[in-house]
C-alpha cells in the first residue's frame, strides 16, 4: 500500500461522505435485542464450581455492601499498577485484585516474553502447544502478581479479513478457535492464575467500536456500531467458541466496546442474562471491556459482574458502581442477592484457582513506568516506593516460542527451494527482515510498522526482552554453513537490490509484511484495521521486481491475516513463498528453522487466501450508515464467513476460488490417507433440560440506614481513586457524590429484573457450556495416515461435515489432529463427532436438533483436499463389543512388572494393603 495514494483517497472519500449524510433509520426497524431477565445467579451445584462455591458464599454471607461492592469495581485508570485494579477487603487480607492484557505475553512490564500471536499459533493446530503457550504466559503472569490475565481472544473471531485485531485471537473458524480457546483457559488456569475470554461478542471491527474514538478519527457519530446478528449465527459461529471456554471452566468473560442487536456489549441482558449465564451456564464474572460500561443500574440488572477500570471515562473520578452500586442495592434498583451472585462469582473463580486471600502473590510491576521507584497510585502521584521489582519471568520459555513459531509457519508454495542446504549466495532482501531503527519497543503498543513485524499493536502487545530478527539468524546460519550472505534491509533500495539479486546463485529471500492492530491507534492509514489487503511499505513492487531478476525467488510474509498474493504467487520464478504470521520474539530462529528443515513444516492456514479483497464477502463497514446515531452493520452472510463463503460461491463464480485454502500448508514430505472407518457409539437419546433454579440465595440482612455507608474517617482518600462510600447521609440523590440515582425502582427498572424467585431451566442449558449431552460423541472417525516420504514429518489431518439442507455451508470443520508421523510409517488419525458438532441450531426450538439431512464426512488434509469421504448412518447400532484380549504375560520378571500393565480391576491386591 502506498500512504501517500492511500491519504489521498481517503480525504476524496471523507468529501463524499460529508455530501451524503446517510439517513437515520426509524429505532423500530433496526435489529432489537430482546430483553432477559431476572440476571442468572450462580448454580452452586454445577460442575467445576460445586466445591469452591460453598467457601465462597460463607466468605459472601460475612461481607458488608461496601465490601462486596469493592469486588466489583475498579479503582479507576491508572488508580494503582494493573491496566486494571478491584477495590480491596482489608478485613480479609484481600488485595485489590489485578488484571493485566494480555493475549500474547504481559503487557507493560519487563523481562517477560514475547509470544507468537493467537492466530499463529492456531496455525500449528496444535493442541498441546496452544495449552503449553497458555500454561507458560500464565506463569509468567503469575510471576509478576497478575491475578487476571485478558485472555484468550475469540472476538474478533475474523470475519472481515481486514479486521485489526483478527492476530489476537485464533481463526475464522469457531470449531479451530473454540479448540484453542479451551485449551487457552485450562493453560491459563492451570498456572494459577484467572483467564478471561474476551471480547464477547460481536466486536469483528475497530473502527466504530467507540463512538469516542471514531470521533477522534473525525467520524461523526454519538454512539458506538451496532452488530446485527441473528439467533442462528450467534449460536453457530461467534457464540462457540465461547461455549467451550466456559465448558473448559474459564472464570472470566469480558463484554465488548460495540452493540449488539442496538444493545451495548456490557449492557445486553440477551448477551449475558440469557446467553453467558443461563444457557451456556456461565458460573464465573462478566467484565466490562474498558471504558464500555455506559451507566449502573442497566448494567448490573444486565449480568455486568464487574467494571473496568471503575471509572465512568478515564480519569473521571466518577463511577456508575462504586458509591452507585452501594446506593443502587439500597434504595433497591439493584436486588441484593444480584450483588451477592457478583461477589460469589469472583470469590469462587478466585478460590477455583487458588487464590484466596493468603495466596495473592505480590505485584511486583507498574503498568505506567518503568522506573524502579515511583507512585503506586500513579495518576494521583501517591505512596511512593519501589514499583518496579524488574522481575524476570522468562524462565526457558524462548525454546517454547520459537517451536509454537516454526510449528505455526505456513508453507504455502515450494517449487523444491526448500529446505535450503547450504546455499552459495543467500541474498536477503526487505525491511521486514531487519531491527525497527527505534529499537523493539521504541513504538507505544507497538504502533508503527518499522523492521520486521514481530508483534502487532494495541493492547495486546508486550515489550520484547529482545527480538531476533531475520536477517540476524539467517545471517548466523550463513557464516556457520560457509554460505555468501548480504542482505538489503529496506524496501526501497531498488538498484542496489537489482545488482545483488541478478548476480548468479542467488537465492533471494524476501521479507514483506501488513500489520494491523487496536483501533485507539492508527499506522499511516491503517486505524486498527487495514485499509486494504495488500502488502505494506511497497511490499508487492520489492516482491516483483526482486522475482523479475532472481529465478530463485523465496517470499516470507509476516502478517495479522490473508494479504493479496494474486499478482504474483505463480511466478515461476517465486520457488517458495511462506507465511509466519506474527511471531514474537523468536522471529529469525524460527523462520531459519523452517527455512533450513530444522522443522519440517506442517502449520496449516487458519484463514483463506482469497483472490481479491471482494472475494471473502464481508467487508468493513467503513463510512457511518445511520446519521450520526449508532452505524449499523448487518452481519447478512450469516455463517459464511472465510471458507464456508468460498465453498457456496466458488461453485458458481470459479475466479472466486481461494488461492489456498483454509487448512492449506506444504511439507517437506509426503502423506497418504487410507482406511476410513466411522463407529456409532452406544449413547443415550437427547434430553432437554427441564425444572427450576432454586431461588436466588439470601445470604445476610444488612442495615438501610444510608449513615451506616458514609466515608468512614479512617480512610485515607486518594485523589481520583472510586471508593465504595457514599458522601452524605442526607439525601439519597446526592449521596453518592457524582451520578443521580434517585429514580424509583418501578420507574425504570425492566420487568422480571429484580426477581429472585426459582426460575425456569432452559432446554439448552444445564451444564456450563449449554446442555451436556450436547457433549456426547455419536460417532468416532478413525484413518490411517501414511508418511510417504523419506523424513520424518507432522501431518495435520482433518474432519469435515456436511450437515445438509438447504442454505447451509458445503462442509463444517468439525475435528482436527497434528500427527507426528516418522517416515515410512503410519498413524491412525482418530476424532469423535459429538451430539453438537452434528446439530444445527433451530432458533424455534431454541435447542440444537440434529437435522435428517444426510450427512457427509470427510478426512483430508484441507478444506479442499478432501480425501476420504464416507456417510453418517445413525440408524446403525454401535459397534458389537470386542471379545476382551488376554492380558499379555509380562515380558519382565512379575515381581518387576511396573503395575501399570495390568488392567486395573485385574491388579492384584496385596495382603495387608488398603
Ligand atoms: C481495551 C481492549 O479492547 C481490551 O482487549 C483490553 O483488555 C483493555 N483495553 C485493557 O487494556
Amino acid at each position: 500500500m502506498k500512504a501517500g495514494l492511500v491519504s489521498a483517497l481517503a480525504a476524496l472519500a471523507a468529501c463524499g461522505e460529508a455530501a451524503t449524510t446517510p439517513k437515520v433509520t426509524p429505532r423500530d426497524e433496526l435489529a432489537y435485542s430482546p430483553p432477559f431477565y431476572p440476571s442468572p445467579w450462580m448454580d452452586g451445584f454445577a460442575e467445576g464450581v460445586e466445591y469452591m462455591y460453598a467457601k465462597a458464599r460463607e466468605i459472601v454471607a460475612e461481607m458488608s455492601i461496601p465490601e462486596k461492592v469493592n469486588l466489583t469495581t475498579g479503582v479507576g485508570w491508572q488508580g494503582e499498577r494493573c491496566v486494571g485494579n478491584t477495590g480491596s477487603v482489608p478485613r480479609l487480607g484481600l488485595r485489590g485484585l489485578c488484571l493485566q492484557d494480555g493475549p500474547a505475553g504481559i503487557r507493560f512490564t519487563d523481562y517477560n516474553s514475547v509470544y507468537p500471536s493467537g492466530q499463529l499459533t492456531a496455525a500449528t493446530w496444535d493442541r498441546v502447544l496452544i495449552n503449553k503457550r497458555a500454561r507458560a504466559m500464565g506463569f509468567e503472569a503469575k510471576g509478576k502478581g497478575i491475578d487476571i490475565l485478558l485472555a484468550p481472544v475469540a472476538g474478533p473471531i475474523g470475519r472481515i479479513p481486514t479486521g485489526g485485531r483478527n492476530w489476537e485471537g485464533f481463526s475464522p473458524d469457531p470449531y479451530l478457535t473454540g479448540v484453542a480457546m479451551a485449551e487457552s483457559a485450562m493453560g491459563i488456569r492451570g498456572a494459577g492464575v484467572i483467564a478471561c475470554a474476551k471480547h464477547f461478542v460481536g466486536n469483528e471491527q475497530e473502527r466504530f467500536r467507540q463512538a469516542g474514538e471514531a470521533q477522534r478519527f473525525g467520524h461523526d457519530i454519538s454512539e458506538s456500531m451496532s452488530s446485527n446478528i441473528d439467533d442462528k449465527t450467534m449460536h453457530e459461529l461467534y457464540m462457540w467458541p465461547f461455549a467451550d471456554v466456559i465448558r473448559a471452566g474459564i472464570g472470566a468473560i469480558m463484554c465488548s466496546y460495540q452493540q449488539v442487536n442496538n444493545s451495548y456489549g456490557c449492557h445486553n441482558s440477551k448477551l449475558m442474562n440469557n446467553l453467558l449465564k443461563d444457557e451456556l451456564g456461565f458460573q464465573g464474572f462478566i467484565v466490562s471491556d474498558w471504558q464500555a460500561q455506559h451507566n449502573g443500574v442497566s448494567s448490573a440488572l444486565a449480568g455486568l459482574d464487574m467494571t473496568m477500570p471503575g471509572d465512568t471515562t478515564f480519569n473521571s473520578g466518577l463511577s456508575f458502581w462504586g458509591a452507585n452500586l452501594t446506593l443502587a442495592v439500597l434504595n433497591g434498583t439493584v436486588p441484593a442477592w444480584r450483588l451477592d451472585d457478583m461477589a460469589l462469582r469472583i470469590l469462587t473463580a478466585m478460590f477455583n484457582t487458588n487464590l484466596g486471600p493468603d495466596q495473592l502473590p505480590d505485584i511486583n510491576f507498574s503498568s505506567w513506568t518503568l522506573d524502579t521507584d515511583g507512585p503506586v497510585h500513579f495518576v494521583a502521584n501517591e505512596n511512593f516506593e519501589v514499583i518496579n521489582q524488574h522481575v524476570s519471568v522468562q524462565e526457558d520459555n524462548a525454546n517454547l516460542i520459537r517451536e509454537i513459531a516454526a510449528k505455526g509457519t505456513v508453507l504455502l508454495k515450494n517449487e523444491g527451494a526448500l529446505p535450503l542446504k547450504k546455499p552459495k549466495f543467500l541474498a536477503v532482501i526487505g525491511e521486514d527482515a531487519g531491527p525497527n531503527p527505534k529499537g523493539p519497543n521504541g513504538c507505544a503498543d507497538r504502533g508503527c510498522n518499522e523492521g520486521t513485524l514481530g508483534m502487532s499493536w494495541g493492547s495486546g502487545t508486550a515489550n520484547f526482552p529482545y527480538l531476533i530478527t531475520p536477517d540476524f539468524a539467517l545471517q548466523a546460519q550463513a557464516l556457520k554453513d560457509g554460505t555468501r550472505y548480504e542482505s538489503i534491509l529496506s524496501n526501497w533500495e531498488n538498484s542496489a537490490t537489482r545488482n545483488l539479486v541478478k548476480q548468479d546463485n542467488a537465492t533471494a529471500i524476501v521479507f514483506v509484511n501488513a500489520n494491523s492492530g487496536e483501533g485507539y491507534i492508527a499506522v499511516e492509514d491503517n486505524q486498527g484495521d487495514r485499509a486494504n489487503l495488500t502488502l505494506w511499505n511497497g511490499g508487492d513492487e520489492l516482491i516483483k521486481n526482486v522475482s523479475s531478476i532472481c529465478p530463485n525467488t523465496i517470499v516470507v510474509i509476516h502478517s495479522t491475516g490473508p494479504v493479496l498474493v494474486t499478482d504474483w504467487y505463480d511466478s515461476p520464478n517465486i520457488t517458495a513463498i511462506l507465511w509466519a504470521g506474527v511471531p514474537g520474539q523468536e522471529s529469525g530462529n524460527a523462520i531459519a528453522d523452517v527455512l533450513y528443515g530444522r522443522v519440517n513444516p506442517a502449520g496449516r492456514t487458519p484463514f483463506t487466501w482469497g483472490p481479491t479483497e471482494e472475494s471473502y464477502g464481508t467487508k468493513l463497514l467503513a463510512k457511518p450508515n445511520n446519521g450520526k446515531d449508532a452505524p449499523q452493520d448487518d452481519f447478512t452472510e450469516g455463517v459464511f464467513i472465510d471458507y464456508r463463503h468460498f465453498d457456496r460461491i466458488s461453485e458458481e463464480d470459479p475466479d472466486s476460488a481461494p488461492i489456498y485454502e483454509f487448512g492449506f500448508g506444504l511439507s517437506y514430505t509426503t502423506f497418504e490417507y487410507s482406511d476410513l472407518k466411522i463407529q456409532r457409539n452406544d449413547i443415550g437419546e437427547y434430553k432437554p433440560t427441564e425444572g427450576e433454579t432454586l431461588e436466588a440465595p439470601i445470604l445476610s440482612n444488612f442495615s438501610t440506614d444510608l449513615a451506616d455507608y458514609v466515608f468512614p474517617d479512617d480512610v485515607r482518600r486518594i485523589e481520583q481513586f472510586i471508593y465504595p462510600y457514599l458522601t452524605t447521609a442526607e439525601s439519597a440523590e446526592e449521596a453518592s457524590g457524582d451520578l443521580n440515582y434517585g429514580q424509583k425502582p418501578d420507574e425504570f427498572l425492566p420487568p422480571g429484573a429484580t426477581d429472585g424467585s426459582p426460575q425456569p431451566r432452559l432446554r439448552s442449558g444445564g451444564q456450563p457450556g449449554g446442555n451436556p449431552l450436547l457433549w456426547d460423541a455419536i460417532f468416532t472417525v478413525t484413518a490411517t495416515i501414511t508418511n510417504t516420504g523419506d523424513i520424518d514429518g507432522e501431518e495435520v489431518a482433518q474432519l469435515y461435515v456436511s450437515l445438509g439442507g438447504e442454505d447451509e455451508p458445503v462442509r463444517v470443520l468439525r475435528g482436527f489432529d497434528r500427527l507426528s508421523i516418522p517416515a515410512g510409517e503410519s498413524v491412525t488419525f482418530e476424532a469423535d463427532l459429538t451430539r453438537r458438532d452434528l446439530s444445527n441450531w433451530d432458533v424455534v426450538l431454541q435447542d440444537w436438533v440434529i437435522t435428517e439431512h444426510e450427512k457427509t464426512v470427510w478426512v483430508g488434509s484441507s478444506s479442499r483436499k478432501l480425501l476420504l469421504k464416507g456417510t453418517l448412518d445413525f440408524a446403525a447400532g454401535p459397534e458389537p463389543e470386542q471379545p476382551e484380549e488376554e492380558t499379555p504375560e509380562p515380558e519382565t520378571p512379575e515381581e518387576e512388572a511396573p503395575e501399570e500393565e495390568y488392567p486395573d480391576e485385574e491388579t492384584p491386591e496385596e495382603e495387608g494393603e488398603e
